[in-house]
């Protein structure tokens, strides 16, 4: 079996993993990534586009921030349409002037492939049969099928960036794992159409048919969605019937003037909050999807994993620049604090702007005064503003 070494192998080669695979390079420390799928597979996969100001900084970091700067808009406030209102959301005066860079992530784990390219980092892709070994041993390794042949990779740590449905959190004793779980019911049907955004910033729309939002990746790339029934298909859906649908839920002065066209993408996607505790397990380091999902209103699924990636190259750095172990021990409990934060925020911004299925009249009015006292209150958007430009690492 042909075997070799590094320092950190990285499982998954979605952003996360690219990211801290970067980050360590440019550090002096070794690393080979592993992914399951082709990289035109990792790069048709739509995701969020709202980047947190911590998540930026970490991506200019590792050399691979240029195009982003270049072609990302920063965002100085946000729309919540409710009750045939349209509020306004002013994240720089709420939040000491910190702003939100719209960038699609899928643009991002392209930047970061062709940094890596650049660098002559390895990632292997159409990798099978991953198997993690001996991760509380003297010689935690990697085995798996790659172009037909079986290897093995000796590392000094794992990190587990595979994703809500990889092989790394399963490879943890279910004794010592702990999971935490919320479904929610109703999912995401969203397109993404070759048209101008409906208004220059996002609106998030609360409205009695459902939640909608408008979102935008460029001046002539649009992203919307509409919360539709878990049972409902996108290829139910017609272009027609998803553009009627979102007008109904937006104020008339938006859906007036919206342009409409085909759409390029359109798929569903549910709905879950998700944290498997602890986010270490001897010699493997569990990142992002891999140890937790948040529902998508708010974007904070992406931005969450780059805090892991932040603790995570700190502590790398730590053990493998200073010989000292101490930024892996607390990564843990440092990661999922910050975690807990995240999904408290996902989670009430989804019950905020969401139709739940069994919603009583008291639920519903509940509900509004939880927006009317949001837009009559400076410290309710003060908080709001915080949490949606990312809390500090
Ligand atoms: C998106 O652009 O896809 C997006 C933006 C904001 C969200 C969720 C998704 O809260």
């Amino acid at each position: 079996m042909q075997t070799e070494s590094t320092q950190v192998a990285i499982i998954g080669g979605g952003p996360s993993g690219l990211l801290l695979s970067q980050l360590l390079h440019k550090a002096g420390i070794d690393t080979i990534v592993l992914e399951r799928q082709t990289r035109d597979y990792v790069l048709g996969r739509i995701r969020a586009g709202v980047l947190e100001t911590g998540f930026v900084e970490l991506l200019r970091k590792s050399g691979a921030g240029a195009r982003m700067d270049r072609e990302g808009e920063i965002h100085h406030g946000f729309h919540i349409a409710h009750q045939g209102r349209l509020d306004r959301i002013d994240l720089a005066r709420h939040a000491q002037g910190q702003t939100v860079m719209v960038y699609g992530q899928t643009e991002v784990t392209r930047d970061l492939y062709e940094a890596r390219d650049a660098m002559g980092g390895r990632v292997l892709h159409e990798v099978q049969d991953v198997v993690l070994h001996d991760l509380k041993g003297a010689q935690p390794h990697v085995t798996f099928i790659h172009d037909g042949a079986e290897r093995r990779i000796n590392a000094t740590f794992i990190v587990g960036a595979d994703g809500f449905h990889g092989v790394s959190r399963k490879s943890i004793p279910a004794d010592i794992l702990r999971e935490y779980e919320k479904v929610y019911p109703f999912g995401w049907l969203g397109i993404l159409s070759e048209t101008a955004p409906a208004a220059p910033e996002l609106i998030y729309a609360r409205h009695d048919r459902g939640f909608a939002l408008c979102s935008m990746r460029n001046s002539r790339l649009s992203r919307y969605y509409i919360q539709v029934p878990l049972s409902d298909k996108a290829e139910d859906w017609s272009d027609d019937a998803f553009w009627q649908e979102l007008k109904r839920r937006l104020p008339e002065s938006v859906a007036e003037q919206m342009e409409t066209g085909p759409s390029i993408e359109k798929s569903i996607a549910p709905l879950r909050s998700f944290v498997a505790e602890p986010m270490r397990y001897g010699a493997l380091f569990l990142a992002g999807d891999a140890a937790h999902i948040v529902p998508p209103t708010g974007a904070k699924g992406l931005n969450l994993a780059a805090s892991d990636i932040h603790y995570l190259y700190e502590g790398f750095a730590d053990y493998f620049l200073r010989g000292e172990a101490g930024g892996l021990d607390t990564y843990s409990a440092k990661a999922l604090a910050r975690v807990w934060k995240a999904e408290r925020f996902s989670w009430w911004m989804t019950s905020l702007l969401h139709r739940f299925p069994d919603m009583s009249p008291a639920d519903l009015r509940l509900q509004q005064a939880d927006l009317d006292y949001l837009f009559s209150s400076e410290a309710a958007q003060t908080s709001l503003a915080e949490n949606y430009v990312g809390l500090p690492y």
